[in-house]
């Protein structure tokens, strides 16, 4: 599947003009091709819905995880809430969503550092906060 999608977007690269595409495939790979090219503004909310429903090009909240917070919050080093930690995180969420998400973009430091992001500078906003949802989830 990925490697007939890689066909089809390598010869419209190399195929200037989309001769044999009929209107269909040419859709079709227009429709996959989106997502990465689409550009995620900050703040808008609305683009993990239409990333997801596009085909899920974003990382999950379990892989951004596992890359890039599982360093610290595995073990709590410096005091980060530790995954599996219910009552550390329902200190943390009581304050509300909102913030918690923003501290985790931004970055915040209270008892201890918060990078921005956790350091995954390639992230979007939207997959850190899948990343905070998967801690959360599987902390209760
Ligand atoms: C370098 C270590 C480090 C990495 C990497 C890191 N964190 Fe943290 N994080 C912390 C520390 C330390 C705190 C606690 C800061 C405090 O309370 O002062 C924290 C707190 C948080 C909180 C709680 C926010 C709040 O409002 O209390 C969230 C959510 C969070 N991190 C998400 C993430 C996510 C998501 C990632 C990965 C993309 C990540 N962190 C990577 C160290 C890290």
């Amino acid at each position: 599947m990925l490697k007939k999608l890689a066909a089809v977007v390598g010869l419209l690269m190399v195929c200037v003009s989309a001769w044999a595409l009929t209107d269909k495939q040419y859709s079709e790979v227009e429709s996959r091709i989106q997502p990465a090219g689409k550009v995620c503004l900050q703040g808008d909310s609305s683009c993990g819905a239409a990333v997801a429903a596009a085909g899920g090009a974003a990382k999950s909240g379990e892989d951004v995880y596992k890359s890039s917070c599982l360093g610290c919050h595995a073990g709590g080093a410096g005091g980060a809430p530790k995954l599996g930690d219910a009552a550390d995180w329902k200190a943390r969420t009581a304050k509300g969503m909102d913030k918690v998400y923003s501290n985790a973009i931004n970055g915040f430091s209270n008892i201890g550092m918060m990078p921005a992001k956790g350091l995954c500078m390639s992230c979007s906003d939207d997959e850190v906060m899948a990343a905070v949802d998967y801690m959360i989830e599987n902390s209760k």
